[in-house]
């Protein structure tokens, strides 16, 4: 069976105005967060790609009650009174990272045995970073090293610890803070480093209590009230078009109803540093999260040195800043950003390879590479089954000068995240072909 392809023709420089779907971290916290609540409620603006839907699917088998109201509306009614049930089959989490980590943290909480598994990219990502720490509060579970399927079992309860996490790492804290729920006592976490706040932000609206206090995340126990959750457009997605756009000169683009939390938008600081002429205005809150509508006029950009502590801001886009810096003067260095290795791809591999292909010069060490700009020759790229790698290499490719085109294939994982995609680019003025 042949894979989905695109082929990507030299196209005009971004121009246009767009939406971007529901964020996906949101959305998955969403559907977790009003499951296990007392009373639920209803979440709008949810995105529905397959990610998503694999989260909405895995608790409407443990037996929560879901209702569509309509496209992104749902209605959520709370814990059974009867507790969640333990599936007799695996609950498959596909691709999500994401679904599997926070789940996890769920049904460890509750003391419900479940299996859950995933893909072939999800069956090779490091899991003793959750199971660790869980089994530590008294859950009992077992993965081959360290890796799915997962077995969770039943146990006579959980206690909260005091934890410091080795990576930083919003899924890892947010499983512990899911389990930290139903533990007795305190849970409290140190992270190394500044990870997404979404689910301090969105439990404390339901009404759980999690506060930060001398620099650690304090968890109480008890399960949130409950509420209504409203979705803002995910900076992820945004980022492979803003980053595209603020790379050439001649391209004009607005993406209205952003997410611009603080710990999300280093993508913006980078292309900022990089000589980027973006204008973020209407700053308003959707749902305790801030959002904004973001303008940029593409310019040519200048390399800069990408560290550890940019890398946390923004760990899933840094393919997207690749974009911009395959066209920008001079060499772009990332250091301290191991933990692409292990995403739904070795992302530091699979954007070099991309890179190269398309003619430019890489160079790779284990904790990142380094890329000068230059300009896009055809090719046939690999995204290595991952939606973030296919998307970057897409905008990369339709800024080439001249040629055939660029074939990207395999880019079926892109519904994971941003099922649009196509349709997004073609609005905004590029020659994108879906083909297989
Ligand atoms: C996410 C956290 C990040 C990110 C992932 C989504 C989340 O992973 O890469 O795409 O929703 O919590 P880590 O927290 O493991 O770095």
């Amino acid at each position: 069976m042949g894979t989905l392809d695109w082929r990507i023709r030299p196209s005009p420089p971004l121009s246009g105005q767009c939406q971007v779907p529901g964020d996906k971290s949101i959305s998955h916290r969403a559907l977790l967060f009003l499951a296990l609540s007392q009373q639920g409620g209803r979440v709008t603006g949810l995105l529905e790609s397959e990610d998503c839907l694999r989260t909405l699917a895995a608790l409407r088998r443990l037996g929560a009650s879901i209702d569509q109201l309509g496209p992104g509306d749902y209605q959520l009614a709370g814990w059974p009174d009867q507790g969640l049930v333990s599936p007799d089959e695996p609950l498959d989490m596909g691709n999500s990272g994401t679904g599997m980590r926070l789940l996890t943290g769920v049904l460890a909480g509750a003391g419900i045995s479940a299996t859950l598994s995933g893909d072939a990219s999800l069956c090779r990502r490091p899991m003793g970073r959750v199971v660790n720490p869980l089994r530590m509060m008294g859950a009992a579970i077992s993965a081959d090293e360290g890796k799915p399927p997962l077995n969770i079992g039943a146990h006579p309860g959980l206690h909260g610890i005091d934890y410091v996490l080795p990576v930083a790492s919003a899924q890892v804290k947010s499983a512990l803070m899911l389990a930290g729920l139903f533990a007795e006592g305190e849970t409290r976490l140190t992270e190394p480093g500044p990870s997404r706040d979404h689910s301090e932000r969105m439990l404390n609206g339901l009404g759980a209590q999690v506060d930060v206090v001398s620099g650690r995340l304090v968890v109480q126990p008890g399960r949130p009230r409950g509420g209504d959750v409203a979705v803002p457009g995910d900076l992820s997605s945004a980022a492979f078009a803003l980053a595209a756009a603020a790379a050439r000169p001649g391209a004009q683009l607005r993406v209205e109803a952003v997410g611009v939390n603080p710990t999300r938008y280093g993508i913006l600081r980078l292309l900022e540093r990089m000589g980027a002429r973006l204008q973020i205005e209407n700053r308003r809150e959707i749902g305790g999260e801030p959002v904004a509508d973001i303008n940029v006029e593409g310019a040519v950009l200048k390399a800069i040195r990408v560290g550890a502590e940019d890398v946390v801001l923004a760990v899933d886009e840094i393919p997207a800043l690749l974009i911009a810096a395959a066209q920008a003067e001079g060499r772009t260095e990332i250091h301290g950003a191991t933990e692409l290795r292990v995403k739904e791809s070795d992302r530091l591999a699979a954007m070099a390879e991309g890179l190269e292909r398309l003619g430019l010069a890489v160079t790779t060490r284990e904790d990142g590479l380094s890329v000068v700009g230059g300009r896009i020759q055809p090719a046939v790229v690999r995204s290595w089954g991952d939606h973030r790698i296919a998307m970057s290499l897409a905008m990369l490719a339709a800024s080439a000068e001249a040629g055939e085109g660029v074939v990207i294939e395999d880019v079926a994982n892109v519904a994971t995240s941003f099922p649009e995609f196509p349709a997004h680019c073609r609005a905004l003025g590029m020659n994108l072909e879906q083909s297989g």
